[in-house]
């Protein structure tokens, strides 16, 4: 999201009372992009829009003692969302809405007689309706726990580390064989990569072709510059042998 356009965007929006919404992004799915977020927020401020993150996917950097400065500005977004079923490790569902003070759910208020009786709530029963729309769920947020329980914030970065580096790595490796293209160094533990020059119908032939095979499941992504097989690096076991034999996978695939 480019700040400059952003800034024309709203400075074009008729002038109403009606509030105007900005959804920035820490992390996207296509590339693992990190929007400027200071640069956006300083941009909401001028033009009193409120900024939504979705850091869905980018958000766990916070565990990490480097990576972290990477999410400069996500504080101050009111609302931010994060999914640790990526950089958490847990099974879906685990999305989450994090508001800075409980207030900003109360739109989410509803009062029905059978579930949350005022003099219930009154005399201290827990109503769970003010957090969210849906009356019957599972309880995402016991795996959550334990799992930052048990691996902690430490525990918890450096398996964001692991997996960071592991994408660096498969990135360098990328660069040393002519035969592949990298699309750009990665911001998080994506990397998207094609052989050198593949027109897009040559890279989705190739990626069913792993697929059909049996060898490798990959992402593809699309970007102005065309269609790359995309690599998210999730699993913190994951060691440069397994990175290698991807590459030499794909290699080995390229011509039908
Ligand atoms: C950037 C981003 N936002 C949000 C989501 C998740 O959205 P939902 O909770 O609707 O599946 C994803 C993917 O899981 C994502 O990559």
């Amino acid at each position: 999201l480019d700040p400059a356009a952003l800034y024309t965007a709203l400075d074009r929006l008729p002038d109403t009372d009606a509030p105007t919404l900005v959804v920035a992004t820490a992390g996207t799915t296509d590339t693992g992009a990190i929007d400027p977020l200071p640069d956006i927020a300083d941009v909401c401020d001028h033009h009193t829009a409120t900024l939504h993150i979705d850091a869905a996917y980018g958000a766990p950097l916070l565990f990490s003692d480097t990576l972290h400065k990477q999410l400069h500005g996500l504080d101050r977004a009111p609302t931010v969302a994060l999914d640790l079923h990526k950089l958490g490790w847990q099974p879906v569902a685990a999305g989450l809405l994090a508001v800075p003070d409980s207030a900003a759910l109360a739109p989410l208020a509803h009062q029905a007689e059978y579930l949350n009786a005022d003099d219930d709530t009154e005399a201290g029963l827990p109503d769970l309706l003010g957090r969210s729309f849906r009356t019957t769920r599972r309880p995402d947020i016991f795996k959550i726990a334990v799992t930052l329980r048990a691996l902690g914030r430490r525990g918890l970065g450096d398996l964001v580390d692991h997996v960071c580096t592991a994408a660096q790595h498969l990135a360098d490796l990328i660069e040393a064989r002519p035969g592949l293209e990298l699309y750009a160094r990665p911001t998080i533990s994506t990397v998207l990569f094609r052989p050198t020059g593949a027109p897009p119908a040559a890279v989705a032939a190739l990626r069913r072709r792993l697929l059909h095979h049996g060898t490798a499941v990959l992402g593809r992504a699309a970007t102005p510059e065309g269609l790359w097989l995309k690599v998210t690096v999730l699993n913190p076991h994951t060691q440069p042998d397994d990175l290698r034999g991807l590459l030499e996978l794909v290699e080995g695939h390229t011509t039908p």
